[in-house]
């Protein structure tokens, strides 16, 4: 029976893909900062651990009592709208801790087993502002960008080892992740971009495409199952809107359904 930690289960595309991994009859390691076994049906395949991305006693801790892993899903991550005049720099360094940070340090504790083993799998969940700038996610999107960077070298890295990194792109999606974001970045927009902010998000309010979270948790699973997978999967009508908009060199292949 294979095995799968995910990290930031609480809510979310993390507590669907657990379970979607535990319909699946894989073995589950569901990480959370804050343990919530009442969150899942009883399954003596699940184990919830806590895990905070950004704590190395924690990572290792988590590493330690989950044992042999097949796939690590990086599924944590926060997120913040903010003007950059407006968001101080330890709001900066609180992204970047979670979202890129938290992503390599989870990386790097599963690296020397996985390369040891010739195998493994490591998901990446990053997102689709990657492939089009837009006003007030800079620090986001920089984050998140990074770890497309860093996954695209990884992959050349590991393939000599048979290890294999995969990049999920979701869309927007309903989960908590706004609200999240919202109330981390309440006084990030100074007054003088009142107006300009709200006509930024006016515009995302009202998405002509978006994304469900089965897509997310069926992206995950493609690339966590299908050594065939693209390295970066899109995951959403918007995501692949946006993939499909710029010229590829390589994957993600065109939809063509
Ligand atoms: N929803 C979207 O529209 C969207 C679109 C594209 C990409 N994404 C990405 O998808 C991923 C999941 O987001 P979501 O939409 O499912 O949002 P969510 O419901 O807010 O879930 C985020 C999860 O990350 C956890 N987390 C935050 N900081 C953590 C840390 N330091 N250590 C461990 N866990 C931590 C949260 O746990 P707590 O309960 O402890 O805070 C929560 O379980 C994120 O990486 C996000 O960037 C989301």
């Amino acid at each position: 029976m294979k095995t799968v930690l995910i990290t930031g289960c609480s809510s979310g595309f993390g507590l669907e893909t657990a379970l979607f991994f535990l319909d699946k009859g894989w073995s589950v390691i569901a990480t959370m900062r804050t343990p919530r076994e009442d969150l899942f049906p009883s399954n003596d395949r699940l184990r919830v651990l806590p895990l905070d991305t950004t704590n190395p006693d924690s990572i290792a801790a988590a590493i330690d009592t989950a044992g042999p892993i097949d796939v690590l899903v990086n599924n944590a991550g926060i997120g913040m709208l903010s003007a950059v005049e407006g968001t101080d720099m330890a709001q900066v360094r609180a992204i970047f801790e979670t979202n890129t940070l938290g992503t390599i340090a989870m990386t790097k504790a599963v690296l020397p087993t996985f390369r040891q083993r010739r195998s493994g799998v490591i998901v990446n969940v990053n997102s689709s502002t990657t492939m089009k700038p837009l006003p007030l996610f800079s620090f986001y999107t920089a984050s998140k960008a990074a770890i497309i960077a860093f996954s695209d070298c990884l992959a050349l890295e590991m393939k000599e080892f048979g290890v294999a990194v995969k990049v999920v792109i979701p869309g927007q999606a309903e989960t908590r992740f706004a609200e999240n974001a919202q109330a981390r970045s309440s006084d990030a927009i100074p007054a003088t971009y009142t107006e300009f902010a709200d006509r930024a998000l006016a515009s995302l309010a009202a998405p002509s495409a978006s994304t469900k979270i089965e897509e997310v948790t069926e992206a995950i699973w493609r690339a966590a199952t299908d050594p065939d997978s693209p390295d970066h999967l899109p995951a959403g009508a918007d995501a692949w809107a946006l993939a499909n908009a710029i010229p590829q060199t390589s994957s993600p292949k065109p939809q063509t359904n």
